[in-house]
């Protein structure tokens, strides 16, 4: 089917707002596995069955910022913090590159000590192993963003977390929504693939924000959408808070696949963190892309942005085959491609 009207098709699932609003309060029941069911259909006509691989390097834990939900928040003093030295960096990427991956994620706390700079001396010699770099380092300088673009990064991942502004003002001590969106529209303008995405569960959050949020990453025409449950950390202030339930997540992934047909999604390590089938869940209402850890073992554990994660004790290499298992059995297939979205890669 052409593209139009593929993207008509989605639209129309999201047309009746006051009924999509009632879905996202009832996830687990019937009309949200009809949406669940529906996005899958339309990510296999969309973007078809190949399930794209990024591995991730969590390069440092530092963190100026001091968001509510985050292990890695500046207040947490309960945490062993570390840097990865670029050599580190640039061998952890040589191993993703060793285990087929064509994408890796350098990912961090907001940490000021990697200059832009350095940060692009690191892009550039990972681009001479012909690998796609993605960054998510969070909220840096305009000339930054084109430092690094010139230096060869093509994506950049740095979630909205809630479209309310008022709860992102709570959750966000010193920092403001508008800002956060008036840097995803520069990093559009430089030519960056544009991830957004946002936690589900958060308290203070209800239908309508949620649904305000399919709305943001629409209207950001962001490429990747990432989606994952917020899980409370105990040495935070909202460790006391209920988290984010599998069903609604997976549904809100589907509601995103369906605002955006061509989008690449993750299932996310966060709900493969609260469900052994989570990922999976994901990759059935909609969901395309998988971020297996590529950090070497000795910091993984340190990289804890909330509890029970995942594959703390894994190899790279154990990662990889689990994964690949796991999507060879939901009947899909590992792409072999570099997994551009399709109206960027005719941009550029
Ligand atoms: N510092 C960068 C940033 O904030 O964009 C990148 C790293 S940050 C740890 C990556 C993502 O982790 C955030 O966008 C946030 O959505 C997610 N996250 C943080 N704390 C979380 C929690 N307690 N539960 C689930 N996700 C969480
Ligand atoms: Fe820092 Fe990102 Fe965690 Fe916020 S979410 S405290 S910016 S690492
Ligand atoms: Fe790491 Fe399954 S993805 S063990």
């Amino acid at each position: 089917s052409d593209s139009a009207s593929l993207i008509a098709d989605g639209a129309e699932f999201l047309a009746d707002r006051p009924a999509i609003l009632r879905t996202i309060a009832a996830p687990g029941g019937e009309d949200a596995q009809q949406l669940r069911m529906s996005a899958n259909l339309l990510r296999r006509r969309a973007v078809g069955d190949a399930v794209h691989l990024r591995g991730l390097i969590e390069f440092s834990n530092h963190c100026r910022n001091n968001c509510c939900y985050c292990g890695l928040r500046r207040d947490n003093r309960r945490l062993a913090r570390y840097r990865m030295t670029p050599a580190e960096i640039v061998s952890a990427a040589e191993r993703g590159a060793a285990l087929g991956y064509r994408t890796v994620v350098l990912q961090s706390g907001e940490d000021p000590a990697f200059t832009g700079p350095m940060l692009a001396e690191i892009i550039r010699e990972i681009k001479r192993l012909g690998l796609v770099v993605t960054l998510s380092v969070g909220e840096r300088e305009p000339r930054e963003y084109e430092l690094w673009r010139s230096a060869g990064a093509e994506r950049y991942l740095m979630r909205h977390e809630t479209a309310d502004p008022e709860l992102y003002g709570r959750l966000h001590p010193g920092q403001t929504l508008a800002k956060r969106i008036a840097l995803l529209k520069v990093l559009k303008q430089l030519d960056y693939q544009v991830g957004t995405g946002f936690m589900v569960g958060l308290p203070g959050q209800t239908p309508e924000t949620l649904l305000a949020d399919i709305d943001l990453a629409r209207e950001l025409a962001a490429e990747m959408v990432g989606i994952g449950p917020f899980i409370p950390h105990p040495a935070t202030p909202l460790a006391d808070s209920p988290g984010g339930i599998v069903d609604q997540t997976c549904l809100m992934v589907a509601l995103a696949r369906l605002a955006l047909p061509y989008a690449l999604i993750p299932a996310t390590t966060a709900l493969g963190s609260i469900d052994p089938q989570g990922r999976e869940l994901a990759l059935e209402s909609g969901a395309n892309v998988m971020m297996p850890n590529l950090t070497p073992r000795l910091h993984r554990a340190d990289y804890q942005i909330y509890p029970n994660k995942i594959c703390l004790n894994e190899e790279a290499d154990h990662c990889r085959g689990c994964i690949t298992g796991r999507i060879l059995g939901l009947g899909r297939i590992v792409a072999d491609d570099p997994g551009h979205h399709p109206l960027w890669l005719e941009r550029n």
